[in-house]
């Protein structure tokens, strides 16, 4: 997921070529500063940073776009980063000769390298051209949103491996210069410009996160490192770059960063145990052991409702757990294959909400086994939990259905008062690890949701499914849950 943003670059080519002349009052620069936020994603506004504009007389200019993100950290960083680069503009218009025919212009943009619930990173580019000379340069920020903490290069290599890795690059690096030097030369003459090269070279490529501080990666876990103009070679060869497949550094990764960079961990042995145990395991970085987390579930659906909800979630970057009827499933096929596509977790509510703890042992293998063929047959996946209609459930429920049963630590009435506002506020006092319990059969539950999930997330919580709330433990069959524990 990319989203480039290369909307400054067109102005700084206008403006580059600019030649009038202003009054000779070089001390006179006036800094008009503007700022505007427009969406980038959901989760992610750009902000723009603006001095001078076209059709002013000024023509020293500066655009920034930078991220404003959920995390203050992050946005303080970001802006920090900005500032500074703005007060390198504002140095450089006071030496500037105010009859110098092009003006200066700093132009900053940025893209979403990759984010996910524990790392957002981007790339920043920055076109500074003081009207005589250019110069392009790219920065990585990478935030561990989890942890709330600035990854630099280093960081993501343990010591040791740190020096390997730039051994590495080093190699690639010298390799693409020599092939840049003009094909046209002697062989001595190749020599004697590496050789002339060589000093700049060591310098801009020593293990130090100065040099390293530039650096981008793809899905499948390519690893890009950037170098600026000047920084391992002289200006005619210009900036250079240097790419590694994952195989000839994902040794060397910390074990930590094997998620951000894309690289599959290699498999470990999982304990068999006994067949009657479900093994929960982590569907993605949420860690509910070390983060706040809450489980929405709704229970009764899929119903007419249900496609709106889930773009509610969509749109809020939410997930949530549905039991559904074997009954409603069967019907609605659609929705029930979109509930799953969309990373959402099916759990078992029985067939057509009977009392279990009223049936015999056949008339709940009905209820439980007909719902998980139903939905197996939609999805591919069988549904690992239940949630028996009105939590009703009896030792008989239990072994019969050899599932783990999942109640709630908190129930909205929402099936009583069929008022948002109400659902809302009930919903929003969700605690962590808890599990909250809704139907998705009412139109006012649904609405309720914006309010719920925006009111959750303020609190710093995550939206989790029951697979997710109880990441790294175990839920055993028979068992009765209400909140991760
Ligand atoms: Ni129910």
């Amino acid at each position: 997921m990319r989203n480039t943003l290369l909307i400054f670059s067109f102005l700084a080519i206008t403006f580059g070529c600019k030649n009038t002349v202003e009054n000779n009052a070089p001390d006179e620069i006036t800094l008009t500063e503007h700022v505007d936020l427009q969406q980038l994603t959901d989760s992610i506004q750009i902000k723009k940073l603006q001095v001078g504009s076209e059709g002013s007389k000024e023509k020293n200019l500066f655009h920034a776009s930078f991220a404003k993100t959920f995390y203050s950290f992050v946005n303080e960083n970001e802006e920090n980063f900005v500032q500074s680069y703005l007060n390198e503009f504002k140095e450089a218009t006071k030496d500037i000769n105010a009859n110098a025919p092009s003006g200066i212009d700093f132009v900053q943009h940025f893209e979403i390298i990759d984010k996910n619930t524990r790392f957002l990173s981007f790339l920043i580019e920055r076109n500074t051209s003081l009207g005589n000379n250019y110069n392009h340069q790219y920065f990585t920020h990478v935030y561990d949103v989890k942890n709330e903490k600035l990854i630099v290069f280093s960081d993501l290599f343990p010591r040791e491996n740190f020096k390997k890795i730039v051994n590495t690059i080093q190699a690639k690096a010298e390799k693409n210069i020599k092939e840049k030097i003009s094909q046209n030369l002697t062989e001595k003459d190749k020599k004697v410009m590496w050789e002339n090269n060589i000093e700049t070279f060591q310098q801009g490529t020593v293990a130090n996160d100065e040099n390293y501080n530039a650096f981008s990666w793809d899905e499948s876990g390519n690893l890009k490192i950037y170098f600026n103009k000047y920084q391992i070679s002289s200006g005619d060869l210009g900036a250079l770059e240097v790419t590694l497949s994952p195989d000839e550094y994902s040794d060397l990764l910390s074990p930590d960063y094997q998620s951000l960079l894309h690289i599959q961990p290699k498999k470990e042995e999982y304990e068999t145990e006994q067949t009657t145990i479900t093994q929960v395991l982590p569907t993605d970085d949420i860690d509910c052991g070390e983060v706040p987390c809450v489980a929405l579930t709704f229970d009764d659906g899929p119903s007419n409702y249900t496609p709106q909800l889930l773009d509610i979630l969509k749109e809020n970057e939410a997930k949530a757990t549905f039991f559904v009827l074997g009954k409603s499933a069967k019907i609605q096929q659609n929705t029930i294959q979109r509930i799953h596509a969309e990373g959402h977790q099916i759990g078992n509510h029985s067939w057509d909400h009977k009392d279990l703890k009223k049936l015999s042992r056949s008339g709940i293998e009905h209820q439980i086994f007909d719902t998980n063929k139903v939905i197996k047959d939609i999805t591919g996946v069988e549904p690992t939990i239940l949630r028996p209609p009105y939590g009703s459930y009896n030792d008989l429920v239990k072994s019969t259905a050899k599932l783990p049963i999942i109640l709630w630590d908190l129930d909205p009435l929402d099936w009583k008062d069929r008022n948002s506002k109400t659902v809302a506020e009930r919903m929003s006092k969700g605690k962590p690890n808890g599990i909250l319990l809704a139907h998705d059969i009412h139109k006012s539950t649904v609405d309720a949701m914006p309010t719920v999930i925006k009111n959750l997330k303020a609190k710093g919580y995550h939206l989790v499914t029951i697979d997710q709330l109880f990441s790294g433990k175990t839920l055993k069959s028979g068992q009765v849950y209400n909140q991760r524990k």
